[in-house]
């Protein structure tokens, strides 16, 4: 079984593409589509709820579930390998 990545962190994802990795303090955002994976958000941007609640950014770099499994929505927490989640 493979281990779950930390919740909403790209750590743990050897096999994600991280282009511009050191981009991760830059005040303009960027998203990055991982293949098989999460969005990866980089930058300085506004996360809110449905219900319109800011969700505070705690990291440079945030990762978004795409796969639908995650139980840390909107974060992805890694279940996508454990899926075999396809892109
Ligand atoms: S994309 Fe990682 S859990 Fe959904």
């Amino acid at each position: 079984m493979s281990k779950a990545a930390e919740p909403g962190s790209a750590s743990g994802s050897a096999d994600w593409p991280i282009p511009g990795a050191s981009v991760g303090h830059s005040l303009d955002p960027i998203i990055i589509a991982c293949q098989n994976g999460p969005l990866l958000v980089r930058g300085s941007v506004e996360l809110r709820t449905a219900e319109g609640e800011v969700i505070p950014q705690l990291r440079a770099t945030i990762a978004l579930c795409r796969c639908g499994v995650s139980s840390i929505k909107p974060f992805c927490d890694g279940t996508h390998k454990l899926i075999n989640f396809q892109t």
